[in-house]
């Protein structure tokens, strides 16, 4: 059972920054340390699940889209219609970024426009037309998040002794 903790915490320590796919135990952390853990009443599983299901956590991620020109960018798929710059494209750019910002490793960018989004929509409805793979993803997950954060606070009171 230790092991196994200590394997867990590990697992998800190991530094995402060289790749462009993180780990959901990585994005976990990651989005809990730059506060989605419960913003606007959301559980982190709920973001995690999102980023899964919209990028499949690729930080690179872009989607174009035909009908009305405009692209998605990065981990939350985010739109340059309205969030963010993209070239000299007309934008609302309601989160004063160029878009490739959103495509960087460092996500301090796309959590930051998340919660502009979230705010401004009262939720996770911008995002929505997934619901029911979002539930049963976020059902699953739940008791991931619970033992990967009980064991982050476990594990230092093991070394302790
Ligand atoms: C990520 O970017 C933010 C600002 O965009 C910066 O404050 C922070 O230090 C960066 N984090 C890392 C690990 O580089």
């Amino acid at each position: 059972m230790k092991a196994l903790v200590l394997l867990t915490l590990l697992g998800c320590l190991v530094p995402g920054g060289l790749g462009m796919y993180y780990t959901r135990c990585q994005l976990a952390q990651t989005l809990q340390q730059l506060g989605l853990d419960g913003y606007m009443g959301y559980s982190l599983a709920n973001w995690v699940c999102m980023a899964a299901h919209e990028s499949s956590y690729n930080t690179q991620a872009t989607h174009y889209n035909s009908w009305d020109g405009s692209t998605d960018f990065g981990i939350f798929q985010i739109n340059s219609r309205y969030w963010c710059q993209n070239g000299d494209e007309y934008s609302s750019n309601i989160c004063q970024i160029p878009c490739s910002d959103l495509l960087s490793n460092n996500l301090s960018v796309d959590v930051e426009c998340a919660k502009i989004i979230a705010q401004d929509s009262s939720g996770m409805s911008a995002w929505g037309g997934h619901g029911e793979i979002l539930e049963s993803c976020v059902e699953e997950n739940l008791g991931f998040f619970e033992s990967l954060f009980s064991a982050l606070v476990i594990v230092p009171e093991i070394w302790k002794t």
